[in-house]
């Protein structure tokens, strides 16, 4: 990542910020939960504390040093199976197969697509939830940029031949989908 932009980042996450957790996080309540989770771009934490009532243990990986430190300040003494990464996703770092649940929430890089899908294990999920192209501009919430919104259908088209258990397209575009058990 360019410095530039790791500095904006950091900026952002000198403060606590909301912690309510994804309202999509509640479509996993329909499936049986698996063990390992990543949130990846996880931030201040506030999807990877929910996903640990869910039953995971959560890789929680950002690249922000200040937003780690927040989620740190909650886990830190506690059992919480919560543990803090940090990295740079212009260099993937997971093993293939190694996930039972990848999530990406708030952000959105399209060419870890591949590498999403790729580390999930048969039947794994994937939960992206993100801001949706023609609801940006002045007072609305995520990135004015429409480059970094989701098209319409653009999900759907990046999971097709997976089962979608939950999905969303307002505001925000939202998908649940479960990998096939057999590729
Ligand atoms: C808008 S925040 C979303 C945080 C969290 N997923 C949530 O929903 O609250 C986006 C996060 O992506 C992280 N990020 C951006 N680019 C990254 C990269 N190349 N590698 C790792 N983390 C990155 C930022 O540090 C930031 O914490």
């Amino acid at each position: 990542m360019a410095r530039s932009d790791l500095l904006k980042w950091e900026d952002k996450h000198n403060s606590r910020l909301d912690r309510s957790p994804s309202s999509s996080l509640t479509w996993l309540s329909q499936v049986l939960p698996g063990s390992l989770a990543l949130d990846l771009a996880c931030g201040q934490g506030r999807n990877a504390s929910s996903l640990t009532s869910l039953g995971y243990t959560v890789i929680a990986a950002d690249i922000s040093r200040r937003a780690l430190a927040w989620l740190h300040a909650d886990v830190a003494g506690t059992t919480s199976p919560v543990f803090p990464l940090q990295c740079d996703f212009d260099e993937w770092c997971f093993a293939p197969s190694c996930f039972d649940l990848v999530v990406q929430c708030d952000f959105l890089d399209r060419s870890l697509f591949p590498f999403i899908k790729d580390s999930l294990r048969p039947a794994g999920l994937a939960l992206i939830d993100t801001f949706s192209i023609g609801h940006e501009g002045a007072g609305r919430a995520g990135p004015s940029n429409p480059a970094y919104r989701l098209e319409p259908g653009e999900l759907a088209e990046v999971f097709a031949g997976w089962d979608i258990i939950g999905s969303e397209e307002n505001d925000r575009a939202a998908i649940l989908a479960r990998k096939p058990a057999r590729l």
